[in-house]
């Protein structure tokens, strides 16, 4: 076979002009995850398929047709991870996190595998940057993880984001609302999409995310899970809505709110941005009380959150422009090469952006590679120890003593 190849549907390279921007989300996030006390957690991008079946659940769009699954050479079925939170909870229950301090509180960053049909905003290869606080069952803990995305939101100046939340109630007090959630939708089964129908009776929720015509026709007129929560949900849900308040976390409540993964309980969110067409939802999450005891650990608590990172960028619509340098140096003789190297490393080690020209060019060409890189300031260093800076931007040219030029420079 000959010829050239391509990056596989649904796949993208991320080029070095576009690399400042993801950058940017990573350090944003760091510092606000790190100031609430969250730590970094870094799991395999594959994990025993089995996790994924039992966690997210086996009657979810991602388990039953999403998944990239694979047969390793000893016959054990893997999977690319198509999402983060089973994965950490099975590191939880793993490395015996329940004797820390509770709650766990952890973030992450990475690719994630969903075989979807691509389009805008929606790829097989993507990466979320997410947030869990393991070990608590406090309202306190999901307005703290859902204040930890909605000022990363803030702080990157993503534009139109708003907040929807809901409430799934618990596994057990759920029960008695899906029976007769499952009855509205027997009833009218002749008018629901093909889809919904078959999961009538495993996953009847779903049916709330439709966006087939009958479907959503017949979802207005269908009970909600908010009128039927039990006393105890209903009064966690209020104190999140009365702590989110107190916070100044604009919010709207959505009773037809519901999620992709099985293992939600109680709150659901989700932020949706209208830049972002279709696929609008820019991040979201919510409780999952039940998932770690699902997995085979002791019974814990715990709330977290993912978010977009491409979902991100495609709403903030941002110009992918270079970083930039500090400084390029220049040289007018070819004998200044060991003085300009050991200048530009000087430099580098006192924080400044320097680069230094590597392809032998003429003095013309060399002011032409500064401008290419972005340089604000050029340093020519002239035969006989003599050296001028010249400002980028206003041409200025001064003469300086190349021992000050990081004073002169520093932004
Ligand atoms: P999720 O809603 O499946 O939740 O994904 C979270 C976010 O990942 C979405 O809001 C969206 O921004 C982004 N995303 C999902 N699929 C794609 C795709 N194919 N292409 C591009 N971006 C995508 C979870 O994954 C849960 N683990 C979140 C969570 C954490 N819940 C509790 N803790």
């Amino acid at each position: 076979m000959t010829g050239k190849f391509k990056a596989p549907r649904g796949t993208f390279d991320v080029l070095p002009e576009q690399s400042a921007q993801r950058e940017r989300i990573h350090l944003a996030a760091r510092e606000i995850f790190g100031l609430a006390g969250y730590r970094f957690i870094m799991t395999p991008a594959f994990e025993e398929t089995a996790l994924f079946e039992r966690g997210v659940g086996k009657s979810t769009d991602i388990v039953r047709k999403e998944m990239f699954t694979f047969e390793d050479k000893g016959g054990r079925s893997l999977t690319l991870r198509p999402e983060g939170t089973a994965p950490i909870c099975r590191a939880y229950v793993e490395h015996g996190m329940r004797r820390l301090p509770q709650p766990v509180k952890l973030f992450y960053a990475g690719p994630f595998f969903r075989h979807e049909r691509p389009q805008a905003g929606r790829y097989r290869q993507f990466n979320q940057i997410g947030a869990e606080a393991i070990g608590t069952d406090s309202p306190l803990a999901d307005v703290e993880v859902i204040t930890l995305i909605s000022d990363l939101f803030e702080e990157l100046g993503v534009p139109g984001v708003e907040l929807r939340i809901g409430s799934l109630g618990s596994h057990e007090a759920r029960a008695g609302y899906l029976e007769e959630l499952k009855s509205h939708l027997r009833a009218r089964s002749g008018e629901l999409s093909d889809d919904v129908r078959e999961r009538i009776e495993i996953n009847p929720l779903r049916a709330f995310d439709s966006d087939h015509e009958g479907t959503r026709a017949v979802m207005t007129e269908a009970p909600t899970l908010l009128e039927h929560l039990d006393e105890e949900d209903a009064a966690h849900f209020e104190q999140v809505k009365g702590l989110l308040g107190a916070a100044s976390v604009e919010y709207t409540i959505d009773p037809t709110l519901v999620r992709g993964l099985d293992y939600y309980t109680r709150t659901i969110f989700s932020f949706v941005c209208d830049r972002l067409g279709a696929q609008s939802e820019i991040g979201g999450g919510g409780r999952y009380d039940g998932l770690i005891e699902q997995l085979g650990g002791p019974a814990t608590p715990a709330v977290g959150w993912a978010a977009g990172i491409e979902r991100i960028l495609l709403a903030l619509d941002e110009d992918v422009t270079s970083a930039g340098m500090d400084l390029f140096i220049a040289i007018a003789d070819p004998g200044l090469t060991t003085k300009a190297v050991a200048l530009a490393s000087e430099l580098r080690h006192q924080g400044l952006a320097v680069e230094i020209d590597l392809a032998g060019r003429s003095m013309k060409g060399q002011f032409r590679q500064a401008d290419r890189v972005g340089a604000a300031h050029t340093l020519i260093l002239e035969a006989g120890g003599s050296a001028s800076l010249k400002n980028m931007d206003t041409g200025d040219q001064e003469s300086v003593d190349p021992k000050h030029v990081a004073n002169l420079i520093r932004p």
